[in-house]
């Protein structure tokens, strides 16, 4: 007989539990995935509704109220960071139970009043159920933190079953969008010195985004006031533009 070759199981009984163990891992994993797959299947049917509703906006009224669209599945690391923090295990109950925000989608306007508008004509959908709503532009986090927040639950319809799914939606301007975004990348640089200074300017920073976000919503108001009704020519040519608007 030749040397034991050491990655073989001597025992019958070793082998099975070392298979038990596996199939367990296993099971977990595609859990797991399973898990995961109707989150990302939240992303994508909420994701279509905002480009539904940007598409409809763009052929109607010739103007898109999305700037653009980020979505993100938060990671395992995330998930099992949180469920710590939470003090619950993380057990596929407590994860559905407890955490909101696993499929996200941020959505970046142009406008204040665009947030709204996006908002609204999203929640008022049949198959949209809303959870929960944080405006935090009406109310600004005290760090100067401005965007509409909702949970909400989708319906996913899979060959044999049908899931209510949730997801985390953040509304924004592309001013809140840019503000947030430094912010983040500032708040996760350790040891700043001076880092009330730096809080007390970031929020500075916050106001005048707001500021500029307001005036820029007021001017456009104006702008659209004013505009002249058009001849009948125009009229023609507006509805011809149209026709030319790609739509896929
Ligand atoms: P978690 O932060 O996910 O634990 O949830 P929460 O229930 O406290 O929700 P909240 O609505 O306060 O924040 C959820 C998300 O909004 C965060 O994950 C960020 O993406 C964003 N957010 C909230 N506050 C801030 C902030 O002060 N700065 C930045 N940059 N983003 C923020
Ligand atoms: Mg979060």
């Amino acid at each position: 007989m030749g040397e034991k070759n050491w990655l073989q199981v001597p025992e019958r009984v070793g082998k099975n539990i070392i298979m038990g163990q596996a199939m367990n891992l296993l099971d977990g994993v595609l859990d797991y995935k399973e898990l995961m797959m109707g989150y990302a299947c939240a992303i994508k049917e909420i994701n279509t509704k905002f480009e539904v509703l940007d598409t409809e906006f763009e052929v109607r009224y010739k103007r898109n109220p999305i700037s653009s669209i980020e979505t993100r599945l938060k990671s395992q690391m995330s998930i099992l960071e949180k469920m710590a923090k939470l003090g619950l295990p993380p057990t596929r109950e407590n994860i559905e139970n407890n955490l909101n925000d696993i499929a996200g989608i941020r959505v970046i306007c142009s406008y204040i009043d665009d947030i709204y508008l996006l908002a609204d004509a999203l929640t008022k959908q049949d198959d949209i159920r809303l959870i929960k709503r944080k405006d935090y532009i009406q109310n600004p986090k005290p760090n100067g933190y401005r965007s509409l927040h909702l949970i909400v639950s989708v319906p996913i319809f899979f060959a044999e079953s049908t899931k209510e799914v949730k997801a985390e939606v953040q509304i924004r301007t592309i001013a809140m969008n840019f503000w947030a975004s430094l912010e983040h990348q500032i708040k996760y640089k350790k040891n700043v010195d001076h880092a009330e200074k730096v809080i007390a300017r970031l929020k500075e920073c916050a106001d005048e985004i707001a500021h500029v976000d307001e005036t820029m919503q007021e001017i456009r108001a104006e702008m659209d006031h004013i505009q002249e009704k058009p001849t009948d020519m125009e009229a023609l040519y507006e509805k011809l533009k149209k026709i030319d608007i790609n739509l896929m």
